[in-house]
């Protein structure tokens, strides 16, 4: 049953097809539409509602910045992604001006800060319509409104209480999907802007989730990833508390679910519960995404991360030791304000300790409003550059060691696409994320294979079907 909300967009996407059928009809051809997704996986998801809309409404996709529709769905964990959406809109200028009737839009992270906001209404004018992370369930309400009124549309909320799923999407994978369990992030790290644009946190109903779940299963999806900030704070802020480790286990007993992964942890609040699911699941991922952040205890203080060193480790070797065979990834950032070539040298000592699988290695960036932009040590850009180098020379060197310890076992491959050099093999996704590499066609596609690692190259396997 849809809710008040869901049935209002869906009024507003039947109003849009009208809309799109009579343009259609004065120009003799469909409407196209462009949706490129920047930064999270959170943000990968909410593009495919995008594109559920404007395709339910009648548009087709297309790859080409030459469509009736662009939208950027932005990230701003980073300045560099916020200079890549500036850079890309620029480049789009030129193109709206041959096609008067070209649309452009805006969403995501990066509208939800003021300063982005007032630099769109000043120097880029020619973007018809911005909303923010909070509204997106609106979107289809948003395009008839971009239709219909002939000026910039801004439209950003800083909050809602609003749950809206059940509208139409359209996923990138038949087989595998993501599901948001909640939304925002109460922990407020120093150096991160997530709390600021994407509010406060709010979990899904358990049973919203499974039904959703289940709706995918019966539509072809034998894996999903359960997603959000900090999922293991999961439903302490429900009516009826769940804890997420319960929630695993009843997403376990839908029928059709083979694999379920999520993302992302924070270390703070990672429960024994959680660790004895994912020991004793025979459908939970052996992988785990534990973000580190920071190997130094004054550092990790800094940055508000309320774990240290010590307790980190112990943590990761917990789980190691529970599941001897997950692979544990995390996130470094370098630079923040204050580090020291002895902190970095802390971080280090954990990646040599703890042994992680693989690392996302990113250089701190002052995020304007939060409180890590206002300290007064920030790094110098050729120190930060050289402890980076240090921090991915050692994350490199643990990864291969690490990736390279399943080499000879036969181990369960799910098929996710043909190759993209040799369209004769296949891309498979082990348990841990890792990939292989073997024969096959697009027949295979979204189905499990046992395969033996016959290979290593360093970040993925070749192997051969055992059966
Ligand atoms: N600078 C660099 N990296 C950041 N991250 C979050 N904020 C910043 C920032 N200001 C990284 C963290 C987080 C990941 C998603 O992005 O490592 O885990
Ligand atoms: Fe940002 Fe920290 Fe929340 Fe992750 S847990 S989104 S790093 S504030």
């Amino acid at each position: 049953m849809l809710n008040q909300e869901e049935k209002l967009q869906s009024e507003y996407i039947d109003k849009l097809k009208e809309i799109v059928k009579n343009k259609e009809n004065a120009l003799s051809r469909k409407l196209t539409c462009q949706v490129t997704t920047f930064g999270c996986q959170m943000n990968a998801r909410d593009s495919e509602k995008l594109l559920g809309i404007l395709k339910e409404a009648g548009f087709e996709e297309t790859e080409s910045d030459e469509a009736d529709f662009v939208i950027y769905n932005t990230c701003t964990v980073r300045d560099n992604a916020n200079q890549r959406v500036y850079g890309r809109l620029g480049a789009l200028k030129p193109i709206k001006q041959r096609n008067k009737d070209m649309k452009i839009a805006l969403c995501g992270c990066m509208t939800q800060e003021q300063s982005v906001i007032d630099k769109l209404k000043k120097s880029y004018n020619f973007v018809d319509l911005i909303f923010g992370t909070h509204n997106l369930f609106c979107f289809a309400e948003l395009l008839y409104r971009m239709y219909t009124e002939e000026k910039q549309i801004v439209e950003v909320w800083d909050k809602t209480d609003v749950i809206a799923e059940r509208l139409p999407v359209d996923r990138k994978y038949p087989f595998k999907s993501g599901i948001n369990i909640m939304f925002g992030c109460n922990n407020f790290c120093t150096y991160c802007i997530v709390p600021y644009v994407r509010g406060r946190e709010r979990s899904r109903k358990p049973e919203e989730i499974i039904e959703e779940i289940t709706k995918l299963s019966a539509d072809g999806v034998n894996e999903v990833m359960l997603l959000g900030q900090n999922v293991n704070s999961y439903g302490k802020n429900l009516e009826n508390p769940v804890s997420f480790a319960e929630l695993l286990r009843e997403v376990e007993k839908i029928d059709g679910i083979k694999r379920i992964r999520f993302m992302t942890s924070h270390p703070k609040d990672l429960s024994d519960e959680l660790i004895e699911v994912m020991r004793d699941s025979g459908k939970l991922c052996k992988h785990i995404h534990l973000p580190l952040q920071s190997g130094s205890d004054r550092i990790l203080k800094a940055m508000n991360r309320v774990y240290n060193k010590e307790q980190y480790i112990d943590l990761a070797l917990k789980i190691r030791k529970a599941i001897p065979d997950i692979s544990i990834t995390t996130d470094i950032i370098v630079g923040f304000p204050g580090e020291t070539r002895e902190d970095v040298m802390e971080t280090v000592d954990v990646i040599n300790r703890v042994k992680f699988d693989n690392a996302f290695t990113f250089i701190y960036s002052k995020r304007t409003g939060t409180p890590a932009a206002a300290m007064e040590n920030q790094v110098s850009e050729s120190e930060v550059k050289e402890n980076f180098d240090i921090v991915l020379t050692a994350v490199q060197n643990m990864a291969k060691e690490q990736l390279g310890r399943f080499l000879g076992e036969t181990v369960e491959v799910l098929c996710e696409g043909l190759n993209e050099q040799d369209d004769s093999c296949v891309d498979g996704r082990m348990s841990q994320n890792i990939i292989v590499h073997f024969k096959g066609d697009e027949s295979m596609i979204g189905k499990y294979f046992k395969v033996r690692l016959s290979d290593f190259h360093g970040f993925y396997y070749d192997g051969e079907i055992v059966e």
